[in-house]
């Protein structure tokens, strides 16, 4: 599931960006952007679905010190403020998710488990206000859920899955 829906992230982005001069720079700044940093896995996706060797794009990764490969937190928890999920709630969900966390926007909680950050738009607007964790994507979200969110992938963490 949380593969499937990566895979769908990185298809919209190739579609969107594929054919611009330019256009593998874009394609990871857009990834970096959902995912928080650009994963191996994300690399090699993007690879696969443009038809870029995984070396190109390791080269363009370790070129620009803005890239980064390793997450910035165990789970990256992202809100989506593009304008649908902004005019469902996506302030309240980014602000109950801050108060739970105990962290700002594009900050990491001090254990360095959770990464929060808001992002734009993810290609699912039907589902806003839409939060993604990881590669995983929370739809039609309440403020009220998040701690339930957070305590499941909390879990995870405990139980060494990340
Ligand atoms: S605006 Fe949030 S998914 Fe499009």
């Amino acid at each position: 599931m949380a593969e499937e829906a990566a895979a769908v992230h990185i298809g919209r982005i190739a579609k969107q960006w594929g054919k611009k001069r330019g256009s593998l720079i874009m394609m990871l700044h857009a990834i970096q952007d959902q995912r928080g940093y650009v994963p191996r896995d994300a690399a090699l996706e993007l690879a696969r679905q443009v038809d870029v060797p995984l070396a190109r794009i390791y080269e363009v990764l370790t070129f620009y010190n803005y890239f980064k490969t390793s997450s910035p937190g165990k789970a990256v928890v992202s809100v989506c403020t593009g304008t649908a999920c902004h005019l469902k709630g996506a302030p309240d969900i980014l602000a109950a998710l801050g108060e739970e966390l105990g962290v700002a926007d594009g900050e990491a909680s001090e254990d360095g488990n959770f990464h929060l950050q808001s992002v734009r738009c993810v290609g699912c607007c039907g589902l806003a206000p839409v939060v993604t964790v990881n590669a995983t994507v929370y739809g039609k979200v309440k403020p009220a859920e998040m701690r339930g969110i957070i305590g499941q992938w909390q879990d995870r963490i405990d139980a060494g899955e990340l």
